[in-house]
């Protein structure tokens, strides 16, 4: 008996659908159209996260064909089952957007429960906007299948004259208005132009970060996360993508395969050299929990203090997804990384080579690439675009994107305010001054429930031309479009009892990126004195998904995750 047959056995679908006994089973099958011979061969999942309720998965069902396409070429049935999709800059800035970080979570949960209840034997995961793609990267190695991610691409960036808009516009916009900077004409151009058509959000917010980092974690393909989402590149990709999964299927080389700490290592140095999202911190460590590989906030900022940050993307730098596309996408990047000695090059990739080879075998076009992408030698700063902070304020830690300011050091007046619109109108009534450290808590996890982003809120102290002037620190999270000395994830969050839950009403705090630390300035005793006469507060929700999320949620210090992980 050969290999190959060897492993079909061995196949999940084998016990399913295979032997006299599973008649009824095959009978279901035959009802959707599978001939025999298509019963026989290994059945793959296309697990494709599609919603009309917004851009960024408008388009994914139109991707579904191509990827099975590629799957039936390696000799593999491809099933299509569909996941959710909670469209972040819709929901933005409202209770809607408590569902966004829950939604992640709840992705993983409905893969594996379709992928498991119907014994596939691998899948292919199609994924756009913010939380689809960690979501759909956690159940992968959650059911430790054979597994390959593919992007469903970003938008093209608008145009209003030669000025480039992205979404991020749009808020900074809106910010301006507020104040009284531009015309209400003005901010509707803008809305007009800012995100021309479908795909995720231009710029390297979280969508694009996570798309990113599933190349250098090796479960995506090459090149596959820059093509934006009208490109027919996409549906090259897709099939490639599906084709991959017959290798691994035959090969037996599953997620956790490819998921190991060198592929988490890999992933957050091409987070740091990118500059990309906060959000990216708390996802890796999801994915690292259910891969089970301890990767923690330690190991995120020791490689944050040795990579530098060399890719001008937008909110930080200048240039979009396409733009990055056009030079050489993502390859370029881990290129460069890997040839000054900042990747672990051995990692396994879903070709079933190493990404060293990947790389080497990678077809570069040699095009000036120097105003986006610059050598590791000459690099736009020479440390990580994120800087982990730890400190009396956050003593299990917090993050801060040290690319989207030019501010290393801030110490400033504490204005804490307990929810998202309260901190909101108060910018809008001009009471945020130079020095003013707005503090938002009751906003994490827990507290929210959901961990919120605060875009709407760091946009309108940008719009309002706080930006160099004003911090914020939340135990929410921040949009990938957000700039500014803005310090999230703080941990423990204040629902759960942390310091920021007793921070009072002009309070001296301190950030300091270069040392790495988050400081609540009042002495010792009196923060002790605070701490002892804190009392939790009623949960925010009694009932529902929220209600039982935050019964389940566990710190954003080890990636907000709702489930055991493989070691129980
Ligand atoms: Fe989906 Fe921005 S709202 S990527």
């Amino acid at each position: 008996m050969s290999e190959v047959r060897e492993l079909k056995e061995g196949l999940p679908s084998r016990a399913r659908y295979h032997g006299v006994l599973n008649a009824s089973h095959r009978a279901f099958l035959r009802a959707i159209g599978l001939s025999d011979a298509a019963i026989d061969r290994p059945l793959g999942c296309v697990v494709v996260s599609w919603s009309e309720a917004g851009p960024c998965n408008f388009h994914t069902l139109g991707l579904v064909g191509h990827v099975k396409a590629g799957m039936e070429a390696a000799g593999v049935t491809g099933l299509a089952v569909p996941t959710l999709v909670v469209n972040d800059n819709i929901s933005m800035g409202t209770e809607g957007m408590r569902y966004s970080l829950v939604s992640r979570d709840l992705i993983a949960d409905t893969i594996e429960a379709q992928v498991q209840a119907h014994a596939f034997d691998g899948l292919v995961g199609i994924g756009g906007c913010d939380k689809t793609q960690p979501g759909i990267m956690m159940a992968m190695v959650r059911l430790n299948l054979p597994s390959v991610y593919v992007y469903g691409g970003s938008a093209e960036p608008g145009y209003l004259g030669d000025r480039k808009l992205t979404i991020e516009d749009v808020y900074e916009s809106i910010g301006a208005y507020v104040s009284g900077k531009i015309s209400e004409e003005e901010l509707m151009e803008i809305e007009r132009h800012a995100h021309p058509t479908v795909g995720t959000c231009a710029g390297l917010f979280t969508a694009n970060t996570m798309a990113s980092l599933s190349e250098a974690l090796g479960i995506a393909l090459l090149g596959s996360s820059t093509p934006v989402a009208t490109s027919s590149r996409r549906a090259m990709y897709c099939y490639l993508s599906g084709k991959a999964l017959g290798h691994l299927i035959e090969t037996g080389i599953k997620a956790r395969d490819v998921v190991t700490y060198d592929a988490l290592y890999n992933a957050t140095v091409l987070l740091m050299a990118m500059g990309g999202s906060t959000n990216g911190i708390l996802h890796l460590l999801a994915i690292a929990h259910e891969a089970g590989v301890s990767f923690t906030l330690r190991d995120i900022d020791e490689i944050s203090r040795k990579v530098p940050y060399i890719v001008s993307m937008r909110p930080a730098g200048q240039y979009v997804m396409a733009d990055l596309d056009a030079v050489g996408g993502v390859p370029l990047v881990l290129r460069k990384l890997l040839e000054r000695g900042y990747l672990r090059g051995e990692a396994l990739t879903v070709t079933g080579k190493t990404l060293a080879e990947s790389l080497r075998e990678y077809r570069f076009v040699d095009i000036p690439h120097d105003h986006v992408v610059k050598d590791p030698a000459n690099p736009i700063k020479p440390t990580g675009g994120i800087r982990i902070l730890w400190g009396s304020l956050a003593p299990e830690g917090a993050v801060l994107k040290v690319a989207a300011t030019g501010i290393e050091r801030f110490e400033g007046r504490a204005r804490p305010f307990d929810d998202e619109d309260s901190a909101f109108e108060a910018i809008r009534r001009n009471e945020i001054q130079p020095g003013d450290v707005v503090v938002i808590r009751y906003v994490g996890p827990k507290g929210a429930p959901g961990m919120p982003e605060m875009l709407r809120v760091t946009a309108a102290i940008v719009g309002a031309g706080l930006g160099d002037s004003v911090a914020m620190v939340t135990d929410g999270r921040f949009s990938g479009a957000t700039r500014g000395m803005m310090v999230g994830h703080v941990a423990p969050e204040a629902a759960a009892g942390g310091p920021i839950a007793v921070v009072e009403e002009g309070d001296r705090v301190l950030i300091d990126a270069r040392e790495g630390r988050i400081e609540l300035l009042v002495d010792r005793a009196e923060l002790e004195r605070r701490m002892k006469g804190w009392k939790p507060r009623p949960p925010r929700a009694r009932t529902g998904l929220l209600a039982k999320y935050a019964a389940l949620v566990q710190s954003a210090s080890k990636g907000a995750v709702t489930s055991p992980g493989p070691s129980g």
